[in-house]
Protein backbone atom coordinates (compact mmCIF):
# COMPACT_ATOMS: atom_id res chain seq x y z
CA UNK A 1 0.00 0.00 0.00
CA UNK A 2 1.35 3.40 -1.16
CA UNK A 3 0.25 6.87 -0.73
CA UNK A 4 0.01 8.24 -4.50
CA UNK A 5 -0.61 11.69 -6.29
CA UNK A 6 -3.12 9.74 -8.79
CA UNK A 7 -4.15 12.08 -12.15
CA UNK A 8 -7.64 11.99 -13.06
CA UNK A 9 -8.24 10.63 -17.04
CA UNK A 10 -12.12 10.06 -16.92
CA UNK A 11 -14.50 11.34 -14.16
CA UNK A 12 -18.43 11.30 -15.57
CA UNK A 13 -21.96 10.56 -14.65
CA UNK A 14 -22.93 6.84 -15.47
CA UNK A 15 -26.18 6.53 -13.76
CA UNK A 16 -28.29 8.62 -10.78
CA UNK A 17 -26.05 9.28 -8.14
CA UNK A 18 -23.90 7.48 -9.41
CA UNK A 19 -20.38 8.45 -10.82
CA UNK A 20 -17.54 6.87 -13.05
CA UNK A 21 -13.41 7.97 -11.82
CA UNK A 22 -10.79 6.25 -13.89
CA UNK A 23 -7.24 7.58 -12.60
CA UNK A 24 -3.68 7.07 -13.89
CA UNK A 25 -0.35 6.32 -11.02
CA UNK A 26 1.66 3.25 -10.01
CA UNK A 27 -0.95 2.06 -7.31
CA UNK A 28 -2.44 0.31 -10.64
CA UNK A 29 0.23 -1.97 -11.30
CA UNK A 30 -0.17 -3.11 -7.41
CA UNK A 31 -3.66 -4.38 -7.62
CA UNK A 32 -3.19 -8.19 -6.55
CA UNK A 33 -6.66 -9.27 -6.58
CA UNK A 34 -10.43 -7.57 -7.47
CA UNK A 35 -11.99 -6.74 -3.63
CA UNK A 36 -9.17 -4.28 -3.21
CA UNK A 37 -10.02 -0.64 -2.45
CA UNK A 38 -8.44 2.62 -2.37
CA UNK A 39 -8.27 4.84 0.12
CA UNK A 40 -9.64 8.38 -1.19
CA UNK A 41 -8.68 12.09 0.28
CA UNK A 42 -11.31 14.63 -1.49
CA UNK A 43 -9.59 17.85 0.41
CA UNK A 44 -8.40 19.11 2.91
CA UNK A 45 -12.12 20.04 4.17
CA UNK A 46 -12.84 16.34 4.84
CA UNK A 47 -10.92 14.96 7.52
CA UNK A 48 -11.33 11.27 7.08
CA UNK A 49 -10.44 9.66 3.71
CA UNK A 50 -13.09 7.17 1.91
CA UNK A 51 -12.72 4.10 0.88
CA UNK A 52 -13.97 2.81 -2.36
CA UNK A 53 -13.92 -0.15 -4.11
CA UNK A 54 -11.70 -0.80 -7.24
CA UNK A 55 -13.96 -1.30 -10.37
CA UNK A 56 -11.70 -2.42 -12.83
CA UNK A 57 -8.05 -2.20 -13.85
CA UNK A 58 -6.06 -1.43 -16.85
CA UNK A 59 -2.84 -2.84 -17.00
CA UNK A 60 -2.21 -1.00 -20.72
CA UNK A 61 -2.96 2.46 -19.48
CA UNK A 62 -1.99 2.38 -15.72
CA UNK A 63 -5.20 2.87 -14.71
CA UNK A 64 -8.22 1.81 -12.33
CA UNK A 65 -11.65 2.56 -11.72
CA UNK A 66 -13.60 3.33 -9.27
CA UNK A 67 -17.50 4.08 -8.62
CA UNK A 68 -18.94 5.91 -6.18
CA UNK A 69 -22.35 7.11 -5.27
CA UNK A 70 -22.91 10.58 -4.09
CA UNK A 71 -23.92 9.79 -0.14
CA UNK A 72 -23.32 13.05 1.30
CA UNK A 73 -20.89 16.34 1.46
CA UNK A 74 -18.22 14.50 1.03
CA UNK A 75 -18.77 12.65 -2.29
CA UNK A 76 -20.45 15.32 -3.60
CA UNK A 77 -17.46 17.53 -3.31
CA UNK A 78 -15.42 14.53 -5.30
CA UNK A 79 -17.56 14.87 -8.17
CA UNK A 80 -16.38 18.56 -8.75
CA UNK A 81 -12.91 17.07 -9.60
CA UNK A 82 -11.82 17.42 -13.36
CA UNK A 83 -10.01 15.13 -15.89
CA UNK A 84 -6.34 16.06 -15.34
CA UNK A 85 -6.34 17.05 -11.71
CA UNK A 86 -4.50 14.80 -8.87
CA UNK A 87 -6.01 13.11 -6.20
CA UNK A 88 -4.72 11.51 -3.11
CA UNK A 89 -4.52 8.28 -3.15
CA UNK A 90 -3.89 5.29 -0.63
CA UNK A 91 -3.98 1.59 -1.51
CA UNK A 92 -4.62 -0.85 -2.71
CA UNK A 93 -5.82 -2.36 0.73
CA UNK A 94 -7.13 -5.37 2.38
CA UNK A 95 -7.28 -8.97 0.82
CA UNK A 96 -9.79 -9.15 -2.06
CA UNK A 97 -11.30 -12.16 -3.65
CA UNK A 98 -8.82 -15.16 -4.30
CA UNK A 99 -9.20 -15.38 -7.50
CA UNK A 100 -6.02 -18.50 -7.93
CA UNK A 101 -7.74 -20.35 -5.32
CA UNK A 102 -10.97 -21.50 -7.26
CA UNK A 103 -11.79 -24.37 -9.33
CA UNK A 104 -12.61 -23.78 -12.82
CA UNK A 105 -16.96 -23.83 -12.65
CA UNK A 106 -19.95 -22.19 -12.90
CA UNK A 107 -19.00 -18.93 -10.72
CA UNK A 108 -22.01 -17.22 -9.70
CA UNK A 109 -21.78 -13.29 -8.75
CA UNK A 110 -24.14 -11.68 -6.48
CA UNK A 111 -24.32 -7.86 -6.43
CA UNK A 112 -26.43 -4.84 -4.64
CA UNK A 113 -26.08 -1.33 -5.11
CA UNK A 114 -22.72 0.68 -4.84
CA UNK A 115 -21.64 -3.24 -4.16
CA UNK A 116 -21.32 -4.11 -8.07
CA UNK A 117 -18.46 -2.46 -8.97
CA UNK A 118 -15.88 -4.46 -7.31
CA UNK A 119 -17.36 -7.90 -8.94
CA UNK A 120 -17.42 -6.34 -12.51
CA UNK A 121 -13.16 -6.63 -11.95
CA UNK A 122 -13.53 -10.22 -10.68
CA UNK A 123 -16.02 -11.19 -13.64
CA UNK A 124 -13.05 -10.36 -15.64
CA UNK A 125 -10.95 -12.08 -14.27
CA UNK A 126 -12.81 -15.07 -13.63
CA UNK A 127 -13.77 -14.67 -17.30
CA UNK A 128 -10.03 -14.64 -18.73
CA UNK A 129 -9.38 -18.13 -16.21
CA UNK A 130 -12.32 -19.63 -18.12
CA UNK A 131 -15.10 -19.87 -15.45
CA UNK A 132 -18.82 -19.51 -16.92
CA UNK A 133 -20.43 -16.59 -15.09
CA UNK A 134 -23.96 -15.70 -14.21
CA UNK A 135 -24.30 -12.05 -12.13
CA UNK A 136 -27.27 -11.17 -10.49
CA UNK A 137 -27.26 -7.65 -10.20
CA UNK A 138 -30.03 -6.04 -7.47
CA UNK A 139 -31.00 -1.99 -7.93
CA UNK A 140 -32.63 -0.02 -6.26
CA UNK A 141 -34.71 1.30 -9.37
CA UNK A 142 -33.97 1.79 -13.58
CA UNK A 143 -32.11 4.94 -12.94
CA UNK A 144 -29.61 3.35 -11.06
CA UNK A 145 -28.63 0.68 -13.30
CA UNK A 146 -25.00 0.88 -14.52
CA UNK A 147 -22.45 -1.78 -16.31
CA UNK A 148 -24.98 -4.38 -16.95
CA UNK A 149 -23.39 -3.94 -20.46
CA UNK A 150 -20.14 -4.54 -19.62
CA UNK A 151 -21.67 -7.70 -17.41
CA UNK A 152 -23.16 -8.89 -20.34
CA UNK A 153 -20.51 -9.42 -22.32
CA UNK A 154 -18.85 -11.35 -19.73
CA UNK A 155 -22.16 -13.99 -19.52
CA UNK A 156 -25.51 -14.13 -18.54
CA UNK A 157 -27.36 -10.97 -16.52
CA UNK A 158 -29.81 -10.96 -14.17
CA UNK A 159 -31.27 -7.45 -13.12
CA UNK A 160 -33.36 -6.86 -10.07
CA UNK A 161 -35.21 -3.65 -8.98
CA UNK A 162 -36.94 -2.81 -5.53
CA UNK A 163 -40.03 -1.28 -7.71
CA UNK A 164 -39.42 -3.05 -10.71
CA UNK A 165 -38.67 -0.30 -12.77
CA UNK A 166 -36.41 -2.86 -14.90
CA UNK A 167 -35.87 -6.69 -14.88
CA UNK A 168 -37.17 -8.56 -11.37
CA UNK A 169 -38.79 -7.24 -9.48
CA UNK A 170 -37.44 -7.65 -5.93
CA UNK A 171 -34.34 -8.47 -3.96
CA UNK A 172 -30.80 -10.24 -5.85
CA UNK A 173 -31.93 -13.50 -4.01
CA UNK A 174 -35.54 -13.33 -6.26
CA UNK A 175 -33.52 -13.74 -9.18
CA UNK A 176 -30.82 -16.61 -8.90
CA UNK A 177 -30.48 -18.91 -10.86
CA UNK A 178 -30.55 -23.32 -10.52
CA UNK A 179 -28.28 -23.54 -8.08
CA UNK A 180 -27.38 -27.03 -8.23
CA UNK A 181 -25.57 -25.91 -12.10
CA UNK A 182 -23.24 -23.55 -9.61
CA UNK A 183 -19.74 -23.96 -8.35
CA UNK A 184 -18.82 -21.21 -6.42
CA UNK A 185 -20.58 -18.02 -5.25
CA UNK A 186 -19.17 -14.27 -5.01
CA UNK A 187 -21.06 -11.61 -3.29
CA UNK A 188 -20.60 -8.18 -2.31
CA UNK A 189 -23.25 -5.63 -1.25
CA UNK A 190 -25.45 -4.44 1.67
CA UNK A 191 -25.19 -6.49 4.81
CA UNK A 192 -28.88 -7.80 5.37
CA UNK A 193 -28.39 -8.62 1.42
CA UNK A 194 -25.24 -10.40 1.83
CA UNK A 195 -27.01 -12.32 5.19
CA UNK A 196 -30.17 -13.17 2.65
CA UNK A 197 -27.60 -14.69 -0.23
CA UNK A 198 -25.59 -16.36 2.81
CA UNK A 199 -28.28 -17.95 3.74
CA UNK A 200 -30.11 -18.79 0.28
CA UNK A 201 -26.46 -20.39 -0.79
CA UNK A 202 -25.61 -22.78 2.47
CA UNK A 203 -23.76 -25.32 1.89
CA UNK A 204 -22.34 -23.76 -1.29
CA UNK A 205 -18.87 -22.87 -1.36
CA UNK A 206 -18.30 -18.97 -1.63
CA UNK A 207 -16.62 -15.48 -0.57
CA UNK A 208 -18.59 -12.34 0.72
CA UNK A 209 -17.35 -8.86 0.56
CA UNK A 210 -18.13 -6.80 3.60
CA UNK A 211 -17.53 -3.32 2.03
CA UNK A 212 -20.85 -1.79 3.98
CA UNK A 213 -18.76 -2.01 7.42
CA UNK A 214 -15.88 -0.05 6.42
CA UNK A 215 -14.61 3.42 8.20
CA UNK A 216 -10.96 4.55 7.96
CA UNK A 217 -9.92 1.53 6.14
CA UNK A 218 -6.22 1.30 7.51
CA UNK A 219 -6.76 -0.20 10.65
CA UNK A 220 -7.37 2.69 12.94
CA UNK A 221 -10.48 3.33 14.08
CA UNK A 222 -11.94 -0.28 14.68
CA UNK A 223 -15.27 0.63 13.28
CA UNK A 224 -15.16 -2.20 10.97
CA UNK A 225 -14.69 -5.16 13.43
CA UNK A 226 -16.54 -8.04 13.23
CA UNK A 227 -17.70 -11.23 15.35
CA UNK A 228 -16.70 -14.20 14.55
CA UNK A 229 -17.91 -17.94 14.75
CA UNK A 230 -16.98 -19.23 18.51
CA UNK A 231 -14.92 -22.02 16.46
CA UNK A 232 -12.69 -19.56 15.06
CA UNK A 233 -8.54 -18.49 15.97
CA UNK A 234 -9.98 -14.95 16.03
CA UNK A 235 -12.30 -13.38 18.33
CA UNK A 236 -13.17 -10.63 15.87
CA UNK A 237 -12.03 -9.82 12.61
CA UNK A 238 -11.39 -6.60 11.00
CA UNK A 239 -13.06 -5.65 7.64
CA UNK A 240 -10.47 -3.35 6.51
CA UNK A 241 -7.22 -5.52 6.89
CA UNK A 242 -8.68 -8.94 7.39
CA UNK A 243 -10.95 -7.95 4.80
CA UNK A 244 -12.73 -7.44 2.83
CA UNK A 245 -13.88 -10.72 1.80
CA UNK A 246 -14.44 -13.66 3.75
CA UNK A 247 -15.52 -16.84 3.32
CA UNK A 248 -19.48 -17.14 4.61
CA UNK A 249 -18.52 -19.03 7.75
CA UNK A 250 -15.53 -17.00 8.95
CA UNK A 251 -17.61 -14.17 10.27
CA UNK A 252 -21.47 -13.24 12.04
CA UNK A 253 -23.39 -11.34 9.45
FE1 LIG B 1 -11.20 1.58 10.61
FE2 LIG B 1 -11.19 -0.97 9.80
S1 LIG B 1 -12.25 0.67 8.94
S2 LIG B 1 -10.27 -0.16 11.56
Amino acid sequence: MIREWMTIVNHQRIAHQTYLMEIEGEIASMVETPGQFVHIQISDSFFLRRPVSIADVSPVKGTITILYKVLGEGTEALTTKLPGEKIDIVGPGGKGFPVDEVEKGHALLIGGGIGIPPLYYLAKQLKAKGHHITSVLGYRSEEDLFYVREFEELGEVRITTNDGSAGIKGFVTDALPDLNSVDCYFTCGPTVMLKNVKKELTGKPGYISIEERMGCGIGACFACVMETPCNSEKDYVKVCSDGPVFRPEEVIL
